[in-house]
């Protein structure tokens, strides 16, 4: 049978960043400038001020400290409140494809692979830019690819769920030389004037190279398993889709953007994470404490500690564990494989490790590997 590896990874990290200063200061003047606005009917009690956000909650409810963007200066405007990025003519490539493609010349490098040698890209996101053509499809024109190319979406599991269906079709021989990429652009899909969420989300691009192990020419990690789970909540959504435009186009609707229920995500999500990994080493003969590395999807510190402490059974070590959302925030399903990719270079051949993300959906993705 022929055995699926990644044999390269790429982030491609946007240069702007929002240090959770910077954030929280125009947060707290939008919030005067409306309450300003309103403070009549404030004073009549028919409206609420917004409160201050807060530098220390968000780093204690999260362990987020600053965030790369795409564009800064319109989140931080206070009259704007989101970024300012520019619609593209058709002609001009797309925001997402120019972003993939920074990510993927990375992994390629690594890979030791040519454009043209991958005959298989998977644009696994959490939003896409348009409805149609594919975005995969741009993305393999840039590229000089050959083969074929799809979108898909399964929220922040999109790139372990993407990850699965590019190393089932090595497996099954359908493509030689496969790209995973997550360009996520969370900071469009973010209601930054919503002080319960505004400080989660950062903007990134990642991408990763599936191929036969036996034709990598690189260092690579053989996928040795994968597994893909799905339960249905509302507690995480957006509603924003093309049945709701001739309705609600001209509306400002908060569910147009994302939403969460926070303290229910981090109550059900946990525990469904934790058995899911757990399963998923018994299955493959694999122990806990078999795994020398877990890259685990970043939205959370608090609950990445959890699931790091209920899956080895004990706090993980330094460095077993990277975290990387201190300084990218959650960038949806891009976060496992940043910390993969930033986290995994100094494993010895042997070493075994665990990629797994989860989100809406809900959806678990997790990928065993084993250094080569
Ligand atoms: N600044 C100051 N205070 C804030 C605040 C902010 N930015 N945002 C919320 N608060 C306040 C709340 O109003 C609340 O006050 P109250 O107790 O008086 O009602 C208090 O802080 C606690 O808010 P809560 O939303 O319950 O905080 P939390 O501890 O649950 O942390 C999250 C919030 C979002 C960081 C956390 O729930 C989380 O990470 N959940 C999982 C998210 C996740 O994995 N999502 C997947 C997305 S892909």
């Amino acid at each position: 049978m022929i055995q699926p590896a990644i044999t390269g990874s790429g982030v491609f990290t946007p240069e702007e960043v929002i240090t959770n200063a910077e954030l929280v200061r125009a947060f707290n003047a939008y919030a005067d400038k409306v309450n300003a606005r309103n403070a009549d009917a404030i004073a009549a009690g028919e409206a609420q001020p917004i409160a201050h956000s807060s530098e220390d909650f968000i780093v204690n409810a999260s362990g987020i400290e600053q965030r790369h963007v795409i564009d800064k200066s319109g989140i931080l405007d206070p009259d704007r409140m989101y970024p300012d990025i520019a619609p593209r003519p058709d002609d001009a490539p797309s925001l997402m494809a120019e972003m993939a493609q920074k990510a993927i010349v990375q992994a390629l490098d690594q890979a030791d692979r040519e454009a043209s040698e991958i005959d298989l890209v998977i644009c696994a996101a959490s939003n896409l830019e348009r409805a149609y053509p594919a975005v995969a499809v741009e993305i393999q024109d840039l590229l000089g690819a050959g083969g074929f190319a799809f979108d898909m979406n399964v929220a922040c599991s999109s790139a372990t769920f993407g990850i699965q269906a590019a190393a089932d079709m090595i497996r099954a021989g359908s493509a030689r030389c496969a790209v995973v990429v997550s360009p996520e652009i969370c900071s469009a899909h973010l209601e930054w004037r919503d002080r319960d969420c505004h400080f989660i989300f950062g903007d990134v691009a990642t991408a990763v190279i599936v191929e036969p192990a036996e034709e990598a020419t690189a260092e690579h990690f053989i996928i040795q398993s994968t597994r893909c789970e799905t339960k249905f909540s509302n507690n995480i959504r957006n509603n924003n889709g093309f049945l709701r435009r001739a309705h609600d186009q001209m509306e400002d609707r908060r569910d147009m953007q994302f939403m969460q229920n926070g303290r229910k995500v981090f109550k059900e999500v946990l525990p469904m994470v934790s058995a899911h990994i757990l399963d998923h080493l018994e299955a493959e003969g694999w122990q806990p404490d078999d795994l020398r590395r877990l890259w685990l999807h970043q939205a959370n510190k608090t609950m990445n500690d959890f699931i790091g402490k209920k899956v080895l059974g004990r706090t993980p070590g330094a460095g077993e564990q990277p975290n990387i959302l201190q300084d990218y925030a959650n960038t949806s399903s891009a976060g496992s494989i940043i910390a993969f990719s930033l986290h995994s270079g100094d494993l010895k051949p042997g070493a075994k490790g665990v990629i797994c993300s989860f989100g809406a959906g809900y959806s678990v993705g997790s990928v065993l590997v084993e250094r080569a």
